[in-house]
Order: structure tokens, then C-alpha cells, then sequence
């Protein structure tokens, strides 16, 4: 695992979008892993920036979302659909038929969550799969527990990541869907490289567990670390619980 820990949460997000970007200038067709929530907010600022100002071309581009809400219609603004429409793929020549959210409408979910495995498949697998950490330890939404095997599915969110994200319900834990669906921790396992981000105090602690306590089902974001090629890039406050002896491993960067 390379750790990178940046001055800044600005910083950190740009990295992560220089990180993005490097392996879409890399690969002839790049199958990227996308992430949503506020942490990624600022990355996908930074790559509709690298679009409008250095040309990053995403007309090659494919990409796979690791999870949407049940029951929440593409142009709801609370969905997954509409975040990434909104901060992304409208700004960018990203062809739509080379987007793929899996569809929290669909009439036969574990159809969908099949459908979506084999679309991965059949775009020859992730590149790259971006990464944020739940205050639960999730990835994607795989709940405490989530086997270290588990495919996309539909899960129950937790009742404390149902707090985590109920700023876009108008405050209420109860608004937000009970039910998502996501790529599994084996799904995302299988990803030629991982990249996580944690951005602020409020993440160090679970950053914390993920990197330094035992690989477990409890905390699926310590999955990553059996990954032969994860990089976790870290700002000063979302590492500040780890460890001296892991900050010796971390490469510092000044900007
Ligand atoms: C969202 C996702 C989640 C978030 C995590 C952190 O697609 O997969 O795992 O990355 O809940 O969310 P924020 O960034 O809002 O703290």
C-alpha cells in the first residue's frame, strides 16, 4: 500500500485527480471506478478543470459507479445519477453510453446487480476504482459485515451512514433510503488498482482502524490493504489518529 498524506484537503483532492488522470492518458480505452459523496466533490472539479484547460480526453473513457440508492430516480437531485451528471459527465466528453450507475429502479434488483457484474466484465475490468471511507469503515456501501467475496448487490445501509449522508434529505437520517445497491468488496478487489481518498478530522479515526487495525469484514475499507496496488492519499487531518510508525511510512508531499 503507498500512503501518501497531502498539507491540505485542496491538495489532496487535486493529487487524486492527477492520479485519475494518469491512468486515463495511460490506457488506450480506461475503465475508471467512480466514487460519490462529498469527499469527491473537488475531484471532479479538478478533472472537469484538467477537460476545459489541459484537454483530458474522456471520449475513450468508460465508467463504472460503485453504488446508487433504491428508489431514487435518475434526475432526482438526491441521487447518484444526478451527483455525478452534475459535477462530471455533463462538463466532459464522456460518451453516456459508456456511463454505468446501477439503477436503484430497476423492477428485479438482483437482475440488475448481475447485469452491472457483467457489464464490468465485459469492459475487461476497472483500471482504477476511487475510493472514500463511511464513518462505518465502508467502501462503496458494503456495511459492517461485508465478507471479503461479496458481488454487487442490494444492501441495507447502516443506521449511522443513514446520518452520514442525511444532509441532502433536508437533515433527516430517515429520509435517506433505507436500501442501496453496490459493488461487493470482491468486485472492488478484483480492480487492477485501488485508490482511496479521506479527506478531514471526522475520518481519522476510521482511517485509522482501515489502515492500522486487523483486516476485517467489520471494517470493509481494510479489505484494500490485500491489494497488491492501492494507493491511499490522505490530508493532514484525516491521518492525524495513525500512528508514528505508519506516518514513517507515508510520503509527505508539500503541495
Ligand atoms: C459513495 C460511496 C461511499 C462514500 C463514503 C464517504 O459512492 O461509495 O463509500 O465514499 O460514504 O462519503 P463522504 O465523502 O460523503 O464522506
Amino acid at each position: 500500500m503507498r500512503l501518501i498524506i497531502m498539507p491540505e484537503s485542496s491538495s489532496a483532492m487535486r493529487l487524486a485527480a492527477a492520479e485519475i488522470a494518469s491512468v486515463m492518458t495511460s490506457c488506450a480505452s480506461p475503465v475508471l471506478g467512480l466514487a460519490t459523496g462529498r469527499t469527491m466533490e473537488g475531484v471532479y472539479g479538478d478533472l472537469v478543470r484538467l477537460h476545459q484547460k489541459q484537454g483530458l480526453d474522456f471520449s475513450q473513457t468508460t465508467t463504472f459507479n460503485l453504488d446508487e440508492y433504491v428508489g431514487l430516480p435518475a434526475d432526482d437531485r438526491r441521487s447518484y445519477h444526478y451527483y455525478m451528471n452534475d459535477l462530471l459527465f455533463r462538463h466532459v466528453n464522456i460518451s453516456p453510453e459508456n456511463v454505468h450507475l446501477p439503477d436503484g429502479m430497476a423492477t428485479d434488483l438482483s437482475q440488475e446487480c448481475a447485469a452491472y457484474e457483467q457489464a464490468i466484465h465485459q469492459a475487461g475490468g476497472i483500471d482504477l476504482q476511487l475510493l472514500g471511507i463511511g464513518d462505518t469503515g465502508h467502501i462503496g456501501f458494503n456495511e459492517p459485515p461485508s465478507p471479503f467475496d461479496t458481488r454487487t448487490r442490494c444492501v441495507t445501509l447502516n443506521e449511522r451512514t443513514r446520518q452520514q449522508n442525511a444532509a441532502m434529505f433536508g437533515g433527516d437520517p430517515h429520509k435517506v433510503p433505507s436500501q442501496a445497491l453496490t459493488m461487493g468488496v470482491g468486485t472492488i478487489l478484483e480492480s487492477k488498482q485501488l485508490l482511496l481518498l479521506a479527506l478531514g478530522r471526522a475520518k481519522a479515526d476510521i482511517v485509522a482502524r482501515a489502515i492500522e487495525g486487523d483486516v476485517t469484514p467489520q471494517v470493509s475499507a481494510s479489505a484494500i490493504r490485500l491489494h497488491g496496488r492501492c494507493t491511499v492519499i490522505l490530508d493532514e487531518a484525516s491521518a492525524s489518529a495513525l500512528t508514528e510508525q505508519t506516518r514513517r511510512m507515508a510520503d509527505f508531499q508539500t503541495r
